[in-house]
Formats: structure tokens, C-alpha cells, sequence
């Protein structure tokens, strides 16, 4: 199993470039089942899960070429309707295939997905929304979902929160549906338009994205010869501004979507860090180590904090001057990588879905476990910013989101190794 060993300490200087969002490159990567053309999908980020999802798409029967940063997908056959669960296990994403699948061929049996550990993640906003649009749904022994549909049809859905997985599970589900679907309370993330973007390009009736109502009108047969780039991951950014910020120095991020990480930065700033746009899609940011503590973060579906960032947020805050308060509101039990970072020596108590981070002047390198992707950063950001030597272990949950994490920070004059 391999770790991270990082000599904490170092300030970070010079430039790095921002890849594909894996959270956009899931979901259009599930759409591409519906196209009988080809679809030629660009800046896809090297990780597991991309890898994952391009192994469920030729086991499905589709041709799946992956040259650099590019994938192809042939979708002119489809020649099985299982999913093998021991690809839908590993991530979460495996359950918009639902809505693809299904769209396409009728039938699908699914176990339920993976992904990380940061609550139940239950999935009954998904089932009810397909359920309503005519599918029947069973769960089969040991939790592998039967369902079936002669062909979807348009409905209106008002989610009950604007779920990103139910949202692109039900635009996936409506392509290929009779008539007119609308989402009310859809989810307005970055990622939800990117889908959008993609399925237009297939020539798919569908508008509203980023808005909270989604329209879509089916089709009958999607067919057509595609070529489309995904967004920069917002999240990727989120995390190399958070590196900055704890370790120091100066660091150009290159093809940055600013607005996608406006909310990042606008913390960040609160905390004393400098980020300035320059151009049209670099973002310089700037830090001296002297941080102070924000009064209170609340994460919140887009535009507001994303939940994705708090854990590398709170390694920040950990030696940030004061006491901050950071409430998580979108998921029940993502403060799994606290513990860690207490190794450290940081001062966190977490009551429920409440962090109260008392800013400590020193952190020290310590033995720590990777729990999920996003803590797993987190203690990537720590261990920057500390004194000594820190161990990770675990990282294979740093890689689902990270390509080659230690190389772009290596370049950057940090002191990672794997091992
Ligand atoms: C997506 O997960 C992302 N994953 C997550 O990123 C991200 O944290 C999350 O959206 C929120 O932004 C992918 O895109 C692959 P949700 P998703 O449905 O779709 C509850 C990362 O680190 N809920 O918006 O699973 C749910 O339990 C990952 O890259 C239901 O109750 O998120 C949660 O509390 C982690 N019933 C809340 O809604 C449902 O049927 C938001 O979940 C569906 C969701």
C-alpha cells in the first residue's frame, strides 16, 4: 500500500496547471451510454475513478479508448445491462448509470454504489425520481437493484434538496424519455452544467442549468459524433490554494474557472490570504503564514462553501490565529480526518456537524491514516505547514481525486515522496 512522506516546512513557489474535474467527467462519461455516435471527451484527469467508470463502460459493451487526457467512447452497441459490483462498489457515481442505462436499453441491475465514508449517503431521492418517471425498481438480495422501464417518461420532479447525483441522474434519465422533464430545486453545481453543456452538444433539448429548474425534452435516438472538453476541477484548485495558504510562498494557478472557486477564495482571503484573478483564468495566490481565524463557515450547496473543501479548509484554520467555527451541512460524518490531524497537534472539537478550530501556533509531522479523498487532502495541506516529517498512509483514497498529487507539489518546491 503506498504513503505520502512529506518534510512539512517548505514554502510553495511558481505555477501549476489545473485538470479535468473528475465530479464533471463522471456523470458525461455516463451520458455517453445514451449516444450511438462517438463521443470524444477532452481534459479528463488521470485518477481511479475515472478509470473505474471506463472500465463499467466496456464491460456495458462500448468501445472505450483512452489516448492522454482523452477518452472516446463508441455507444453504437450495448451488449449487457450488469453492472459488475465490484465497479459499482467503489464509487459513487456508478449510480447515474442508472439513469443511462436505463434511458437506453431498458433494464439494469445495479448494486447500490460506493464512494467515500462521510455519512449513509442514501439513495432514495434517485429511486423515487426514476420511479416517478415509470421505472419499477427492485432490490434484489444483497442489495443489487433490479429496474426496469419500457421507456422513461417526462414527468415534473421537485427534489426534496438539490441532491448533484439525483440532478444528473434524472437529466441522464430524461434524454431519452417521452415528453417534457422538469427538475425544480435541481442542483446548480458547475458539474450539473457541464452535463448540460455535453448533452446539448448531442443535440439534446435541455436548458436551465445552474439555475434550480432544469427542462429537458426526450428524444427518441441520440445519435451523433461529439467532441467536448470537461471544466477544470474547482476542487483541485480549492486544495492548491489551501496548500499555499498553509505552507506559504506564491503560486499561479493556471486555467482556473474563478468564479467556480469564488467562494474558496473569499474565505481564504477572510483568513489573510492574497488572491487575485489575472487574465482570464489564472489566479495568483499569495500567503505569509499569518493567518487569523474566521468567525463561522458554513458549507452549503453551490454557490456557497463546498463541502468538498471544508476538511482542507480546517487544516488551514488549525494555525490560523483565533478560534473559528465550521459547520458542515451537507453531509452527516465527514469529520472522519480530525483525529488525524490532532496527531498533528491541532486543537479541534467536533460536536455533530459543529468544529470549533482553535488556531495552534506549530503543528508537528506525525503517523496519520487517509479516511476518504477530501480528509485525505487535508492532512496532505497539515503536513505542508507543519514541523517534520509526516506519514500517510492510505492514499489510494487521495488518488480517486488527485493526479499525482506529489509530482505537481514536487514542482512546486514542496518535499513529497511516495512510497
Ligand atoms: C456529489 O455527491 C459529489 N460526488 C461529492 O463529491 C460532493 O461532496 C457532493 O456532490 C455535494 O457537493 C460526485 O459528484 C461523484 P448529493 P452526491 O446527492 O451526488 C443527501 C468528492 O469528494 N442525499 O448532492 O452523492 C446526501 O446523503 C465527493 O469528490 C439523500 O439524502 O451528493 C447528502 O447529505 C464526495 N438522498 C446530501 O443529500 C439522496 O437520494 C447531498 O448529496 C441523495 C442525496
Amino acid at each position: 500500500m503506498s504513503k505520502f512522506i512529506i518534510e512539512g516546512g517548505n514554502r510553495l513557489h511558481g505555477e501549476l496547471s489545473i485538470t479535468g474535474s473528475k465530479n464533471a467527467v463522471l456523470p458525461i462519461l455516463a451520458a455517453t451510454v445514451l449516444n450511438r455516435g462517438t463521443s470524444t471527451i477532452n481534459n479528463c484527469p488521470n485518477l481511479e475513478d475515472v478509470k473505474t467508470m471506463q472500465e463499467i463502460l466496456t464491460s456495458l459493451g462500448l468501445k472505450v479508448e483512452r489516448k492522454g487526457q482523452s477518452i472516446t467512447v463508441c455507444g453504437d452497441t450495448i451488449k449487457t445491462n450488469e453492472i459488475p459490483e465490484r465497479l459499482a462498489g467503489k464509487m459513487r457515481s456508478s449510480i447515474v448509470l442508472m439513469g443511462s442505462v436505463l434511458g437506453r436499453v431498458g433494464e439494469i441491475f445495479i448494486s447500490y454504489p460506493g464512494g467515500c465514508a462521510i455519512g449513509p449517503r442514501p439513495i432514495d431521492m434517485h429511486l423515487s425520481s426514476l420511479r416517478k418517471m415509470g421505472a419499477e425498481i427492485d432490490d434484489l438480495y444483497k442489495g443489487i437493484l433490479h429496474c426496469k422501464v419500457n421507456r422513461f417518461s417526462g414527468t415534473e420532479i421537485l427534489l426534496d434538496y438539490p441532491s448533484v447525483g439525483a440532478t444528473e441522474n434524472i437529466m441522464l434519465a430524461a434524454c431519452l424519455a417521452k415528453e417534457e422533464t422538469i427538475i425544480r430545486n435541481a442542483a446548480k453545481e458547475p458539474e450539473i452544467v457541464d452535463l448540460q453543456n455535453f448533452l446539448q452538444k448531442t443535440g439534446v433539448e435541455i436548458n436551465g442549468a445552474g439555475t434550480g429548474i432544469i427542462r429537458i425534452k426526450g428524444r427518441s435516438e441520440i445519435k451523433a459524433d461529439v467532441t467536448y472538453k470537461v471544466i477544470p476541477d474547482r476542487i483541485v484548485a480549492g486544495t492548491y490554494m489551501t496548500c499555499v495558504a498553509g505552507a506559504g510562498g506564491e503560486l499561479v494557478l493556471r486555467d482556473v474557472d474563478y468564479e467556480a472557486v469564488s467562494s474558496t477564495a473569499y474565505y481564504l482571503r477572510n483568513c489573510g490570504v492574497d488572491i487575485k484573478l489575472i487574465g482570464e483564468k489564472d489566479l495568483l495566490v499569495k500567503s505569509d503564514k499569518n493567518l487569523k481565524a474566521i468567525e463561522v463557515v458554513r458549507t452549503t450547496p453551490y454557490p456557497g462553501f463546498p463541502t468538498d473543501m471544508q476538511p482542507q479548509f480546517v487544516a488551514v484554520l488549525a494555525k490560523a490565529a483565533g478560534a473559528s467555527v465550521v459547520i458542515e451541512t451537507v453531509f452527516e460524518n465527514r469529520y472522519g480526518y480530525v483525529e488525524q490531524l490532532m496527531r498533528m497537534g491541532a486543537d479541534i472539537t467536533v460536536r455533530e456537524r459543529v468544529a470549533v478550530v482553535k488556531g495552534v501556533k506549530r503543528l508537528t509531522g506525525a503517523h496519520m491514516e487517509a479516511c476518504d479523498l477530501r480528509g485525505g487532502a487535508a492532512l496532505v495541506v497539515a503536513a505542508l505547514s507543519a514541523e517534520g516529517t509526516s506519514v500517510i498512509n492510505n492514499i489510494i483514497h487521495i488518488d480517486r481525486g488527485y493526479d499525482r498529487l506529489e509530482e505537481k507539489l514536487s514542482s512546486v518546491g514542496a518535499k513529497i515522496i511516495r512510497v
